[in-house]
């Protein structure tokens, strides 16, 4: 049996995962691979610090040049995440011909093109499946079983955190900060929750899927963000009331050769097999030409999850290096991005208004007068001061919702626009 020495960046959740399963699975690791896989570095910020793993001292070191110029090891796994010094680290031991797996979504969006071309200059292999969807197998999906598609949409949820609150909000009608505190306590929130809640993690990984189902070079800017601070237990309530259910969904699709790419709140039937992706799970919905509607569930986050998709791409390196079937394709960005303004979509608008003669009339002819068709509206509550008035679109233009909603603004009686959600009847 050959022996094949690799080293860990970082010894954090998913690096814990990759040691634990590398010596859970060592006997089915070493048949499917044909090697004996052995890490024999870990760089760790501190090296005497408590760890509630068995990883031998003599093994961690906290200076990167130890792993760069040991010239034994052959594949450098970064789970640090981050740009810096991650990115950096990776470049180096590109150049110093390493194979890399990574899970760090954030360098592949930002700076993928440039850890791409080193790979490819390098010719060494650079593999990122964990950095979406934790063990779900979607970059594998994408670049080798789905390869036959056209693809026209690919539709996620792919971060759990925000999973989690929405599925705590609407099966037990807690308020988001609630959630959000109870997300925290079960370690799914980070204490400072931006990432997650603001949808820059999501974006982040929609970028990458993007990339890949669409053969382009996306870039994070391109991408319409919108996070689920402003979901409140009444608007969960309205879309009960209408069907569906709202999950924050990153979206890609291809209309007219362009691309729409967006994460945002949405309200998706209740029905749909996405609305029922609960707790902190992820989901990818994928529609392509051959292939027709597909979906892959799974765990997006955690230890051994997250380790499995790490200790996978370990293993396609050394399956590859035997074979030589490995090849990194350089794309080029050349895609035109649809703006939002031109979008089409059905929307939800929760709207408070003070409850004079008239105001219903007023507003339903601004929507009319944009061109936006109403579905339904709802007013709750009996005659008093403000009422909410809660309206569903027909199919529209964003750019008619936006101009019909500046002049409702304006209107006297306007107390204040609540809320506005985009509903995809998938
Ligand atoms: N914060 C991420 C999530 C974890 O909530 O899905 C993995 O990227």
């Amino acid at each position: 049996m050959r022996n094949v020495k690799i080293a860990l960046l970082g010894l954090g959740n998913v690096g814990k995962g990759v040691w634990k399963i590398l010596n859970m699975n060592k006997e089915e690791l070493k048949k499917r691979s044909g090697y004996n896989i052995e890490i024999s570095k870990v760089l760790v910020k501190d090296i005497n610090k408590n760890r509630d793993i068995d990883v031998p001292k003599e093994v961690l070191t906290n200076d990167f040049e130890d792993i760069l110029q040991d010239n034994s090891i052959e594949i450098v796994v970064e789970v640090i995440g981050g740009i810096d010094p991650a990115v950096d680290y990776m470049v180096k031991s590109m150049k110093k011909k390493k194979h890399i797996v990574t899970a760090n979504k954030m360098a592949i969006a930002t700076k993928g093109n440039i850890l791409l071309k080193t790979a490819r200059e390098e010719n060494v292999m650079f593999y990122y499946e964990a950095s979406v969807g934790g063990g779900i197998p979607i970059i594998h999906g994408l670049k080798e079983s789905l390869t036959a598609n056209k693809i026209e949409e690919v539709i996620g949820i792919i971060n759990g955190t925000t999973n989690y609150i929405l599925t705590k909000m609407t099966l037990f009608g807690l308020n988001f900060y609630d959630a959000l505190k109870e997300a925290q306590e079960k370690g799914y929130a980070e204490a400072d929750p931006t990432s997650d809640v603001e949808a820059f993690d999501a974006m982040y990984k929609l970028t990458i899927l993007s990339s890949l189902a669409f053969d382009t070079i996306v870039s994070t800017d391109s991408i319409y963000r919108e996070g689920i601070t402003n979901i409140k237990p009444i608007d969960i309530e309205y879309a009960k009331e209408f069907g569906y259910v709202i999950k924050l969904l990153s979206i890609v699709k291809e209309i007219d050769g362009q691309l729409e790419l967006r994460v945002h709140p949405t309200m998706i039937p209740s029905t749909h097999p996405l609305a029922n992706v609960n707790d902190s799970f992820n989901a990818i919905f994928i529609k392509g030409n051959a292939v027709g509607d597909l979906m892959l569930y799974g765990r997006g986050a955690g230890e051994l999850p997250t380790g499995s998709a790490v200790v996978g791409d370990i293993v396609s390196i050394l399956r590859n290096r035997q074979s030589g079937a490995s090849r990194i394709d350089i794309k080029e960005e050349n895609n035109i991005i649809k703006n939002m303004n031109s979008i089409i979509s059905e929307y939800y608008i929760r709207i408070t208004v003070k409850d004079n003669p008239g105001v219903l009339g007023e507003i339903s002819s601004i929507f009319g007068n944009n061109n936006v068709s109403i579905l339904s509206v709802i007013q709750k509550g009996k005659r008093q001061e403000k009422v909410t008035l809660v309206f569903i679109t027909h199919s529209t233009i964003e750019g008619n919702i936006n101009r019909a909603m500046e002049i409702i603004q304006s209107l006297k009686d306007t107390e204040k626009i609540e809320n506005i959600i985009r509903i995809e009847n998938l």
